[in-house]
């Protein structure tokens, strides 16, 4: 097939259109580079033998002319951050997937599949039961709660704790402007393809892990953050009590899930959790990072808090199970993958020094005064 794939600068992008090219597809890369994700050109990872348009995903003219000679499409591009500038989530995001749609109905354009990303991050704080009352879908915490060091979120009726369920792609309750965006982008492009008869799959991925992740931005979270203390021969924070329960994803088993669902027809019209399949605790997390490392020093819990950030969120990943997909690798895996990816990288001690700058002067941590 011809396939475009915007963002395929980027880290899953690039690890897709690998594959693409192994199984002999025709690749298109539509891609900005983005900073603080690219910050010298084109990366040297990018897929050779790919045709590269630099470009922005919203240009309109040229997504015309470069949808017109696609069979597939993987809609990777979008706007990750933790700034509050809410309609650029919305405009990057939401509006470039309505105009896919939008070209491929005007140009009665026939796609055998459009394939979207999505996140974690449209399911919010996921999946509770209180045993009591019931199944719960809490909102985010409280800012009063946080600052009190009150990390675990109780039953809404009668204040109980709540047991955390994996959550189902039926649950959606985004917390913050990209959780919100990526839940817009999945609605428009499921809903649209299915009105219009253009086969859509929306991958919902949890944290993905594994080398190309860009070390630059600051959302690429605690495989990026912890690496590069333990290399750097230090210790990472860890926030609230460490005991906060997510659930990781490796690169490679993102991409079999992509080819997956781009050839198998039981996915179309269907969005699919891609996870890790185990929740992990951050400080279980970190520790699988020290041991790569052989360091002494476990993660310091500080009493710190990121405002916004979920307690405990795993997916629950039996739907695309059932298509015969499933987790492979784990996360030392991932881990042993990126810390020698980072090995020979120049100027790491900046860009950590950068990160949690940023996150400070943008008010995203925090202390709970207890
Ligand atoms: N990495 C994760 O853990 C994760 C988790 C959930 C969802 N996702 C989603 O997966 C997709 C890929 O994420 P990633 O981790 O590879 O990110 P990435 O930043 O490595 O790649 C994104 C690429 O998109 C490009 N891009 C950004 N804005 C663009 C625009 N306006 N026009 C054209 N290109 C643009 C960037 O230059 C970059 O190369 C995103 O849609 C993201 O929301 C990623």
């Amino acid at each position: 097939m011809r396939v475009l794939v915007t963002g395929g600068a980027g880290f899953i992008g690039s690890h897709t259109c690998d594959r693409l090219v192994e199984l002999g597809h025709e690749v298109t890369v539509l891609d900005v580079l983005a900073a603080p994700v690219h910050r010298d050109g084109k990366p040297n990872h990018l897929t050779p033998g790919v045709e590269f348009y630099e470009s922005d995903v919203r240009n309109r003219d040229l997504m015309r002319n470069l949808l017109r000679r696609a069979d597939a499409v993987y809609h990777f591009a979008a706007y990750q951050d933790y700034l509050p500038d809410f309609a650029k989530f919305t405009d990057v995001n939401v509006t470039s997937t309505a105009m896919i749609y939008e070209i491929a109905v005007a140009e009665k354009l026939d796609l055998a599949r459009i394939v979207v990303a999505s996140s974690q991050a449209a399911m919010g704080e996921g999946l509770y039961r209180c045993a009591e009352h019931g199944e719960q879908t809490p909102d985010m915490r409280p800012e009063s709660a946080l600052r009190a060091g009150r990390w675990d979120i109780g039953c809404a009726v009668c204040g109980e704790p709540l047991e955390m369920l994996p959550t189902p792609e039926r649950i959606a309750n985004p917390q913050n402007a990209y959780g919100m965006s990526k839940h817009g982008e999945e609605v428009v492009a499921v809903n649209l393809g299915r009105r219009y008869g253009i086969p859509t799959v929306a991958l919902r991925y949890s944290i993905v892990q594994g080398p190309r992740q860009s070390v630059y931005n600051a959302y690429s979270g605690a495989c990026r953050i912890f690496n590069l203390h333990y290399l750097l021969g230090g210790a990472p924070t860890l926030y609230e009590d460490g005991q906060n329960v997510r659930d990781y994803v490796n690169i490679h088993d993102v991409v079999d899930a992509n080819v997956l669902v781009l050839a198998d027809d039981r996915a179309a019209g269907r969005v699919f959790n891609v996870g890790g399949g185990t929740g992990y605790t951050t400080q279980e997390f970190a520790e699988i990072v020290r041991r790569q490392y052989g360091s002494d020093r476990p993660g310091r819990i500080s009493g710190e808090y990121r405002f916004g950030d979920t307690r405990h969120i795993t997916s629950d990943i039996d739907a695309l199970k059932q298509l015969g997909w499933s987790p492979k690798r784990t996360p030392a895996d991932s881990v042993a993958e990126y810390a020698e990816w980072l090995r020979d990288m120049p100027g790491l001690d900046e860009i950590l020094a950068e990160a949690d700058a940023k996150m400070r002067s943008l008010g995203v941590v925090r202390k709970a005064v207890t």
